[in-house]
């Protein structure tokens, strides 16, 4: 399956603006959202100079209504939606002890309630047309509970539980859901980490897999494969092995 119209959220930076450029060369007609508009409409500049088409739709995901608007006017623009990506999102780290609400309500309205609404503003569009693609960027550190991220990872654990009721729910009606679970990229939201990252991709490469991989319809797209099997493993080992192994870290 290759996308011939594709809304993206957080395509002003990171893995969505790689991932915009990727679906552009591949011939796909673009929408982009995130809140800045300048980076946004600057990339569509670059697509449309290299010959493509790209819509630029600035929204905040944290506002459902915004969300919905903002994907019915990249429907109404591209003249379809073959696939739809909740990619925006936000990463604070913070030792439990100085973790706030206001810093994990952050990370609930982009990661959780900015992604859900996104996708089940697609949902009606997507059932209507008889087809289409739901993916949604949660990440590998959703799959045990991380040192010093507990709302991230929190955050990345709803989306993937989230998206899978989804994929089994719409199975019937040719709707496809994808989780796609990255390790580390680097992006600006990485660029501040001071911990080690190990297997590091570039945006380019992870937009250029992410893609690839996307035209199966996967349930998961999860890489690199040496963190993809160490947190496989890891959510078989019982807590008091886990927290051995990853205790360490929380100290930070
Ligand atoms: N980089 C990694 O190592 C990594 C690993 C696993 C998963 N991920 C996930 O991959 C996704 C992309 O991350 P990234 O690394 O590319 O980060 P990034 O470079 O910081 O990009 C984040 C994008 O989200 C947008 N965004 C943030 N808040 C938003 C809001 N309220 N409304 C609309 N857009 C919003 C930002 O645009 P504006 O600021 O213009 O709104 C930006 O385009 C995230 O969901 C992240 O959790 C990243």
């Amino acid at each position: 399956m290759r996308p011939r119209t594709v809304f993206l959220s957080g395509a002003s930076s990171g893995i969505g603006h790689a991932l915009a450029l990727e679906y552009a060369r591949r011939g796909a007609h673009v929408a982009l959202a995130a809140r800045r508009k300048e980076p946004l409409e600057e990339l569509a500049r670059a697509i449309e100079g290299a010959g493509g088409k790209a819509f630029v739709v600035p929204v905040d995901v944290s506002d459902p209504a915004a969300v919905k608007e903002a994907v019915i006017a990249a429907e109404r623009a591209l003249g379809s939606l073959d696939m739809v990506v909740a990619n925006a999102g936000i990463g604070h780290s913070g030792h439990a002890a100085r973790l706030t609400m206001d810093s994990v309500n952050e990370i609930i309205d982009v990661n959780i309630r900015g992604a859900f609404a996104t996708i089940l503003a697609a949902v009606p569009i997507m059932l209507l047309q008889g087809h289409g693609h739901l993916v949604g960027v949660s990440s590998l550190a959703g799959r045990r509970g991380l040192p010093t991220s507990g709302a991230y990872s929190a955050s990345k654990a709803a989306l993937s539980v989230f998206l899978e009721t989804l994929r089994i729910d719409l199975a019937p009606s040719k709707i496809r859901v994808t989780d796609v679970q990255p390790g580390f990229v680097a992006t600006p939201m990485t660029e501040k980490n001071k911990h080690p990252m190990p297997f590091k991709w570039t945006r380019d490469k992870a937009a250029r897999v992410i893609a690839t991989r996307l035209e199966r319809a996967p349930a998961m797209i999860a890489f690199p494969w040496q963190l993809t099997l160490a947190t496989s493993f890891a959510r078989l080992l019982p807590s008091w092995i886990y927290d051995r192994v990853v205790g360490g870290a929380a100290d930070r």
